[in-house]
């Protein structure tokens, strides 16, 4: 099997990348991760990617005059390492709409929220704020409005009456650990496809119950 060419950008913790990179270890898995960037030079992503024994890139996008000119130096390293597929996990950064242009269908974003609710930063409070029941994750590819774009895959889990912001991010990010590796799956293997700016292609789905939440058995 040919595996998919696949470059990582993170600007922190990395665990998305850590289960891109569990993933990949499978000999089935249709994408292998040959290069991961960060733009945070401490970030900890980067010692997840070198135990995994993938190469690393840091581009700190403070060394440059602009976004253009940062996003040009991650393009030009992408394409140097032959990077077929790119995987944004956890990168804080917005692209320029160029950038955008020239990865348009090979570029995924994870945001742990249900798009296109709660786009943008402090999901999680703004869920709890609005006393939402259910909430999850989202796995889309990338276009130049932030958190925008087809959607690949999504995971629900249901906000429990107690949950504090940490409780639930701990939660959903569980969730994040499963649909990504999911979701690049779908994309790698040539299974889905974007059309219309909606992502089709399965012809196979198992019917899963709903999650209803609070469950119908709770007592208030
Ligand atoms: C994840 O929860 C991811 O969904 C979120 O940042 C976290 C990164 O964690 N991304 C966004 O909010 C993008 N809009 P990680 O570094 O441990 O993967």
């Amino acid at each position: 099997m040919t595996k998919k060419r696949v470059g990582v950008l993170i600007s922190g913790r990395g665990s998305n990348l850590g289960a891109l990179i569990d993933a990949c270890r499978s000999p089935d898995y249709p994408a292998k991760i040959v290069l991961v960037i960060s733009n945070v030079p401490s970030a900890q992503g980067l010692l997840r990617a070198e135990a995994g024994l993938v190469p690393t890139r840091t581009i700190n996008h403070k060394d440059f005059l602009s976004r253009e000119a940062f996003d040009e130096a991650l393009d030009a390293t992408l394409n140097e390492a032959g990077v077929e597929l790119l995987c944004n996990a956890g990168f804080m950064r917005l692209h320029t709409e160029s950038f955008v242009q020239r990865w348009w269908n090979r570029h995924l974003n994870i945001h742990p929220s249900l798009l296109p609710a709660f786009k943008g930063m402090h999901t999680h409070e703004r869920v709890l704020e609005e006393g939402v029941k259910i909430t999850g994750c989202t796995v889309h590819f990338v276009r130049p409005e932030m958190d925008s774009g087809p959607i690949v895959a999504q995971a629900a889990v249901p906000v429990l009456p107690n949950d504090t912001r940490d409780d639930l991010a701990a939660r959903v990010l569980e969730a994040e650990h499963q649909l990504y590796p999911h979701a690049l799956e779908l994309v790698a293997s040539g299974e889905v496809r974007v059309e219309g700016e909606r992502v089709v292609g399965l012809t196979q789905v198992r019917e899963q119950k709903p999650l209803i939440s609070p469950p119908r058995n709770e007592v208030f």
